[in-house]
């Protein structure tokens, strides 16, 4: 496992170019699959999930090359259909390619993404919309096999407005037979990058950022070239990596209309925001206040993957703070790492009361999962001490090179 070595007590404080968004450019790549020539896709982070979704790319036969923060993928001579089963089980995002691989080769075969440390993560709700588009689905031995001559659109009412389910519908509506409106769609912004990239690749979808979406099947799409939204969750978490340690940082490339839930938390914690344009200016207060209660939900709610490392704020916030976590069902495992560097939590089912404390001290943490690694970073930053966070791999899967933007903004931190 690797580490993170953080000497806590520095403001971080400065300016960061904020990064593509992760859970944009997933389904985005998976949507290269459709065209049956080249993409060029900008503004790509340099991950660990990216670079494991290039080879699921290159495992269909996609050509796949990499630029700086640019992937170019050339699905034209496609000819697998198989996601394997070691790939699948590293990165369960990959189940957003199943849409895409039917709709250009009517048969798909992946394995069950199965869970992740956050939760049972199960995917119902996205086969049984793939069934309703005619597609014949059958679950055996850890695989899902998917076949269909042709997919027709329909209309499609999803119980839960699933951000994975409603990509994997587009993906596999946009080049359907007639038309298919999704009800209860997610409304996240990165559902709406995936939906403007498959209109410059020549489809034909409204509503994307709305409740019900309607996609016109398409004869056909072609590649195209398309730049990636920033990544909002990484926006906000340096944000709070600022505020946590009283520090004032300017974020440049981001897009603050994604934000408001999270920058309305941080105001109402005392942070002094300033957006214009692109660009968004924290200044911390001498200390930061409680939120009576933060409850997350689907977009524009609060988001979850912003929840841990927000509880690392409160954590030391003057007074008591609620957190609600409404989306996953295991997302609290930072708890008993942020309880070792002194914090005052106590979770219950699925609420965690967190009592702030005037100074954490640095600690031998583990990270169990990406954001809740973000969380033991920001702990670390504000921490009097030094603190060894372990599993810097599942912080690397979210967050490019963030020991160089942080340590160029003030923190003393150091990868082993
Ligand atoms: C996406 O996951 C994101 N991942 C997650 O970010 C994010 O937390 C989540 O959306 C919610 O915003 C990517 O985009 C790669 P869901 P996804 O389907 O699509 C239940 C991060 O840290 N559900 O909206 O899996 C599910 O169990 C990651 O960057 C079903 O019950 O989220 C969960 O409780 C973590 N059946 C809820 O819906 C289904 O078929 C939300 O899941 C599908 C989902």
């Amino acid at each position: 496992m690797g580490k993170f070595i953080i000497d806590g007590g520095h403001k971080i404080s400065g300016e960061i170019d904020v990064q593509g968004a992760k859970n944009a450019v997933l389904p985005i790549l998976a949507a290269t699959v459709l065209a049956d020539g080249a993409s060029e896709i900008h503004n790509c982070p340099s991950l660990r999930d990216v670079d494991k979704t290039d080879q699921v790319l290159e495992g269909l036969g996609c050509t796949v090359s990499r630029g700086d923060h640019t992937v170019t993928v050339d699905a034209g001579g496609i000819k697998c259909c198989r996601i394997c089963e070691e790939l699948m089980r590293e990165m369960r995002s990959s189940i957003v390619f199943l849409g895409a691989i039917i709709a250009r080769c009517k048969e798909a075969v992946v394995s069950m993404p199965g869970g992740c440390p956050i939760g049972l993560r199960p995917i119902d709700l996205h086969l049984k919309a793939l069934r309703a588009l005619g597609i014949d689905i059958s679950e055996e031995h850890g695989y899902i096999k998917c076949r269909a001559d042709r997919i027709k659109g329909a209309d499609i009412h999803l119980d839960f407005p699933s951000v994975g389910a409603t990509e994997n519908i587009m993906l596999a509506a946009v080049t359907a037979d007639g038309v298919t409106t999704i009800q209860n769609a997610a409304r996240e912004p990165e559902i709406i990058d995936l939906g403007l990239f498959l209109r410059a690749m020549g489809a034909d979808i409204r509503g994307i950022g709305t409740s019900v979406i309607t996609i016109k099947g398409a004869d056909k799409l072609h590649g195209a070239a398309y730049t990636i939204m920033p990544d909002r969750i990484v926006a906000a978490t340096y944000l709070a990596a600022a505020a946590a340690t009283g520090g004032s940082i300017t974020l440049k490339k981001a897009n603050p209309r994604d934000m408001g839930a999270m920058l309305h938390v941080l105001r109402e914690m005392g942070a002094d925001i300033r957006c214009v344009g692109d660009t968004i200016t924290l200044t911390s207060p001498e200390r930061l206040k409680s939120v009576h209660t933060i409850k997350t939900m689907p977009y524009p709610g609060f988001p979850t993957d912003i929840q841990s490392p927000f509880m690392a704020l409160a954590a030391l916030a003057d007074g008591t703070s609620v957190f609600v976590e409404n989306i996953f069902e295991n997302r609290f495992q930072h708890v008993d790492e942020l309880t070792r560097m002194g914090a005052d939590i106590k979770v219950t089912d699925r609420s965690a009361v967190v009592r702030g404390v005037k100074q954490l001290s640095g600690a031998n943490v583990v990270a169990r999962e990406l954001r809740g690694g973000a969380a033991l970073i920001i702990a670390a930053l504000a921490a009097n001490g030094t603190t060894t966070i372990n599993g810097t791999e599942f912080i690397d899967r979210g967050y490019e090179n963030i020991e160089s933007y942080l340590s160029a903004c003030g923190a003393v931190i150091r990868r082993e």
